[in-house]
């Protein structure tokens, strides 16, 4: 009887899909993952890579607007949508707010967390403008902070909080 050849597994994509507005073609192998195609390809290495498994959070993006995790995802995934980093929304402003109450209280060590962190908590500052103390910690509990700076962390992202409710515009 004739031997069957195992069926050959594709190894590379073509991928086509906005970074930071950018329009990014690209060939890549079909398993790499989106934080290390942004990070080794594109050299946005803004995000960073912890655990590798979707615990830590550092590796926090946006992905059609929604927050992903670059290490779970794959960079075919990606292919059609509009991925933002946190160079992307730091750029355009999106996260000023954040960034200046994270820099006025201090709410950072090594800085390893900071760019999940911020991403994590626009989200929340985007969806939940009335998060409680306590939503806060639950909305950042998939971001890890190996400093321990929660409480400054969580104070920066009240402090926006309470501006935006206090002037709403
Ligand atoms: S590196 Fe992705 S969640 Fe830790
Ligand atoms: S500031 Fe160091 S890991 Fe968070």
């Amino acid at each position: 009887m004739a031997k069957r050849k195992p069926a050959r597994l594709e190894q590379t994509v073509e991928i086509a899909l906005t970074v930071n507005g950018i329009k990014v073609t690209r060939r890549i192998d079909a398993r790499q993952h989106l934080i290390d195609f942004l990070r080794e390809e594109l050299g946005l290495t803004g995000s960073h890579v912890g655990c590798e498994h979707g615990v830590c959070g550092a590796c926090t993006l946006r992905v059609d607007g929604k927050i992903v995790r670059g290490c779970l995802t794959l960079a075919a995934q990606a292919d059609g949508r509009s991925v933002e980093t946190i160079e992307g929304l730091s750029d355009a402003g999106t996260i000023a707010a954040l960034q200046e109450a994270f820099h006025k209280r201090n709410a950072l060590q090594c800085g390893y967390c900071t760019p999940g962190m911020l991403i994590a908590a626009h989200d929340l500052v985007t969806r939940h403008p009335r998060a409680t103390r306590d939503e806060i910690r639950e909305h950042l509990s998939g971001n890890y902070c190996r400093c321990t700076g929660y409480h400054a962390i969580v104070d920066a992202i009240e402090s926006v909080l309470k501006a935006k409710s206090s002037n709403p515009v």
